[in-house]
Parts: structure tokens; sequence; C-alpha cells
């Protein structure tokens, strides 16, 4: 294939991917809130596996927008608004990295806790209960945060959509 045209190829498989990377980004926001639903109805087996669920496409996501930025796929925004628009982005990138910690701490609390009532339904034993203690702790700030960037994410996505500019890729 002559360079224009695999520059070309890469292009719409950078696109396809950035499709991809946003679906998941907000699917595990859709889990995430599934899983807050069942844990207030104290179903913590099901809290258990939407969080899972929320969390491995969170993993996809960062896979693949980690392939995007190798494809060196970018768009700019040429859109009127630009204060409110780079608002939004410099929020969202601040809070995008700051969830990886914070839903990772959530997840180790949750599994020491977890080994160390071994069941679910053992969680106040006293091995578990300071382990369960600092997930609750946690999961005050990762919920929210892990919210707002597949919120706005998603919104981010829409946006270039309409006033995107492709400048490599
Ligand atoms: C990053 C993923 C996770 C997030 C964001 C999350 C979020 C939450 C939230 C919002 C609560 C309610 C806190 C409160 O009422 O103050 C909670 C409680 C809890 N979570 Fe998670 N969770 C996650 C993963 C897990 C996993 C993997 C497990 C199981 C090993 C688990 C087990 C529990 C338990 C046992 C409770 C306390 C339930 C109770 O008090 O009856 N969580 N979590």
């Amino acid at each position: 294939m002559s360079p224009p045209g695999a520059a070309m190829m890469t292009g719409v498989v950078a696109e396809v991917v950035n499709q991809w990377a946003v679906i998941t980004i907000v699917l595990s926001g859709f889990a995430l809130v599934t899983g807050v639903f069942f844990i207030r109805r104290g179903n913590r087996e099901a809290h258990m596996r939407a969080m899972l669920v929320a969390s491995a496409l969170a993993t996809v996501f960062l896979v693949l927008y980690l392939t995007r930025l190798g494809l060196g796929y970018e768009k700019k925004y040429i859109g009127p608004y630009r204060v409110g628009y780079f608002s939004l982005l410099i929020s969202h990138v601040i809070l995008a990295a700051a969830n990886l910690p914070l839903a990772l701490l959530a997840l180790w609390n949750a599994w020491k806790g977890l080994q160390a009532a071994g069941n679910l339904g053992n969680i106040d034993a006293p091995a578990a209960r300071p382990f369960f203690q600092r997930h609750r702790m946690w999961v005050r700030w990762t919920v929210p945060v892990w919210l707002y960037v597949a919120v706005t994410g998603w919104i981010i996505y829409l946006i270039l959509d309409r006033y995107g500019k492709v400048m490599n890729g």
C-alpha cells in the first residue's frame, strides 16, 4: 500500500478505536451505577460482580485509549466555546488520572476484606472490618470521580464530533 493509503488506513482504525474507547467508558459508567444500586439494596454478591465488570470495561478503555495515542490520532477543537471546552477537557483529564488509583484502592480494600472475611456474609469479622471501612471511605471519592470521567468523556467525544478537526493519523 502507498504511504498516503497506509496513513488513511491508520486514521480509519484510530477512529474506530476511539469510538470503542468511548463506548467502553460509558458502559463502565452504567455498570458502576448498577453496582451502587445493588449495594444500596444490600446485594453484595451482585455489587461485586457489577463492579468487576465496571473495572474490566475501564481497563479495556485504558488499552484502547493508549492504542489511540500510539496511533498518533488527535482531534483539535476548532469550535467557538474555547474556555468552556478546555475547562471541561482539563477537569476530565485530571480526574481521569485520579480515577485509576482511586479505583485500585477501592478494589484492593474490597479484595483484602473479602480474603479476611472468607465470604461476603461475614464482612463484620474483626479482621475484615477495617478493609471494608477503608473501602467505604475510598468509594465516596471513586464513584463520583468515575462517573464524572465517564460522562465528560462522552460529552467531549460528542463535542469533537461536531467541532473537531483531525490533526494527524
Ligand atoms: C472499584 C470498584 C468498586 C466500587 C466503586 C465500589 C463501590 C461501593 C460503594 C459505593 C459502596 C457503599 C458504601 C457506603 O454505603 O458507604 C460499597 C460497599 C461495599 N462494597 Fe464495593 N465497590 C467496588 C468493588 C467492590 C468489590 C470488588 C467488592 C467485593 C469483593 C465489594 C464489596 C463491598 C462490600 C462488602 C461493601 C459493604 C456492604 C455493606 O456494608 O453491606 N466492592 N462499595
